[in-house]
C-alpha cells in the first residue's frame, strides 16, 4: 500500500477529523480503520465519510470491531479474541492504492499481549503522520511520539497540529522534533463546508495524490 498512517499523541486529539479533511482534499485516497473499539458509540469510518462528503467507496470496512471503549488489547481480550496483525493486514499485500490508515490511540497503544500500534505501522510500511494538539502539553507528547517512531525506524511524514494555532509550539516542534509541521485549524462548525478554508500543504501530495 501507499499513503499515510495517521497516528496521534493521544486519543481524542483529532485523528478522525484530520483523516476526514485529507479524504476531502485527496479524492483518490481511501480510508481504513484497522481497529475500531467502542463500537456502540464510536464509528470513525462513518464519521470520516460523513465529514468528507465521500461515498461508501471512500473507505474500506474496519479490520476488527470491538465493543468496549478501551485499549485494543483489552477490548479484544474482553471479546475473547486476539488481534493478529498478520491476519489484519493480509489484504494490503496486493494493494497499491493510496490509503489513509487511522490507528487506535497513539503509537504505543497495545494491540495484544506483546505488540503495539507501532507493530501495525511496521507491517503496513506506511510513513506516519502524527496528529498533535496545539495546546500546553503538546511539546512533551509530540517529541516523545517522534522519538518512539524513530527508535523503531518508522518513517515520519510530518506533524499535523490540530486546533487553535500556537506559533511558539509549532516552531519548537519543527526545531526540536526536526520535522515538518502543518496546521489544521479548529473547524467551527465542524462541517465539510468549513474544510474549504483549509489548503493541504504540498508535501502531503507525495503520499496521497
Ligand atoms: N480541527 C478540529 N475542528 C473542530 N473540532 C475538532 C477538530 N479536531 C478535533 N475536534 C473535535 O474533537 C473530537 C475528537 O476528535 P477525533 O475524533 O478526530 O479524535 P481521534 O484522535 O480520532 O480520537 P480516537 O482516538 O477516539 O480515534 C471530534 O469529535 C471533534 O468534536
Ligand atoms: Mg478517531
Amino acid at each position: 500500500v501507499r499513503g499515510l498512517f495517521v497516528t496521534g499523541t493521544d486519543t481524542g486529539v483529532g485523528k478522525t477529523v484530520v483523516s476526514a479533511v485529507l479524504l476531502a482534499k485527496f479524492p483518490r485516497a481511501r480510508y481504513w480503520k484497522p481497529i475500531q473499539t467502542g463500537i456502540e458509540s464510536d464509528d470513525d469510518t462513518a464519521e470520516v465519510l460523513r465529514l468528507s462528503g465521500r461515498g461508501p467507496s471512500g473507505a474500506r470496512a474496519e479490520g476488527i470491531r470491538l465493543r468496549h471503549p478501551v485499549s485494543p488489547h483489552l477490548a479484544a481480550r474482553r471479546a475473547g479474541v486476539r488481534i493478529d496483525l498478520d491476519q489484519l493486514t493480509e489484504w494490503t499485500a496486493a494493494e497499491d492504492g493510496a490509503w489513509i490508515v487511522e490507528g487506535a490511540g497513539g503509537v504505543l497503544a497495545p494491540v495484544n499481549e506483546s505488540q503495539t500500534v507501532a507493530d501495525l505501522m511496521k507491517r503496513l510500511k506506511l510513513p506516519v503522520a502524527v496528529v498533535a494538539r496545539t495546546t500546553l502539553g503538546t511539546l512533551n507528547h509530540t517529541l516523545l511520539t517522534l522519538e518512539a517512531l524513530r527508535a523503531r525506524s518508522l518513517a515520519v511524514a510530518g506533524v499535523l497540529m490540530c486546533g487553535d494555532p500556537n506559533p511558539d509550539n509549532r516552531a519548537t516542534i519543527e526545531c526540536q522534533g526536526r520535522v515538518r509541521v502543518a496546521e489544521v485549524p479548529r473547524f467551527d462548525p465542524l462541517t465539510q463546508a468549513s474544510f474549504a478554508t483549509w489548503t493541504a500543504p504540498a508535501w502531503l501530495e507525495e503520499y496521497l495524490a
